[in-house]
């Protein structure tokens, strides 16, 4: 008799039901990158976003505008057989989605198809609406990203918080109603001052999901390294520091150091000793 092991279920949040937060339990949103983070991240969030930060956390890259659709693939691939819960959403990179909603599309279809990710998230408002919704029409749920846009640095001018002018408060407002309307299930309102995270969450109904955006919006997500103390002294205002990882692995590495050029690693028990032999 042949032997038969049945498929794992897969219970993961689904786009509706993150979609239906909206008002409700506020969304737990962290990024992942890698196999372990992911599996240690998965208990506890809704979302495991697999973001372009990955260029600058985990490649040293400047900003974002160098990540690539390969590098996304390969990282979101290993964050979803990490995973069995959390909803796995995957950046678009710079370059792979703003040409045309056809290249959107065919960018996203590697994601979902190569990786398994549940979603993709894209940068823009009234700019991407044609795109978000040709996605959304073929089958591709799709989470927004306005305010602070990171593939933007330079025509922004930086990573200061948007919204103090009122013109540009008004244009993120209708960025959030125009990628709503165009069918995304949620948006990531990033580095917004705290009454246009607030109005944009009242305006529009899908969920917000903020970075600097103030507790006003529909759920949180932060850089899971800026979060745990790995990505060094300076972070953003608006990261609260929940562990000091690098603390504790540049402390681990020095006594590690010590004991090896003390002769005080390996110890024997640390060591194969010799099978007597027959
Ligand atoms: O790339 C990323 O990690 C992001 C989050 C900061 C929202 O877009």
């Amino acid at each position: 008799m042949t032997s038969y092991m049945a498929p794992r279920p897969v219970r993961r949040i689904s786009v509706p039901q993150l979609r239906a937060r909206k008002g409700q339990v506020p969304i737990v949103c962290l990024t992942a990158y890698t196999a372990p983070v992911a599996r240690l991240l998965d208990p506890s969030v809704d979302v495991l976003l697999v973001g372009d930060s990955l260029g600058m956390v985990v490649y040293g890259l400047p900003s974002t505008l160098g990540v690539t659709l390969e590098m996304m693939i390969a990282h979101s691939a290993a964050v979803v057989r990490a995973s069995s819960r959390a909803c796995v959403v995957a950046d678009l990179p710079f370059g792979s989605y703003q040409q045309s909603p056809a290249q959107a599309f065919a960018a996203a279809a590697r994601l979902m198809a190569e990786a398994g990710v549940g979603a993709v998230k894209l940068e823009g408002g009234e700019a991407m609406a044609e795109t978000v919704r040709f996605l959304v029409d073929r089958g591709v749920p799709v989470m927004g990203h306005i305010g602070l846009l990171p593939q933007s640095v330079h025509a922004q001018g930086g990573y200061g918080a948007r919204g103090n002018d009122p013109a540009e408060a008004a244009a993120i407002l209708r960025d959030g109603r125009a990628i709503a309307d165009a069918g995304a299930f949620c948006t990531v309102v990033e580095g917004v001052v705290e009454p246009l995270g607030r109005a944009v969450t009242e305006a529009i109904a899908i969920p917000t999901i903020g970075i600097g955006a103030s507790s006003a919006c529909d759920g949180q997500v932060l850089v899971t390294d800026d979060m745990v103390g790995l990505t060094g002294e300076r972070v953003p205002r608006f990261v609260r520091g929940y562990a000091r990882l690098g603390v504790t692995l540049g402390e681990a590495a020095a006594a590690y150091a010590e004991d090896v050029r003390a002769r005080r690693f390996p110890a024997a028990a640390e060591t194969y000793a010799e099978k007597p032999a027959g």
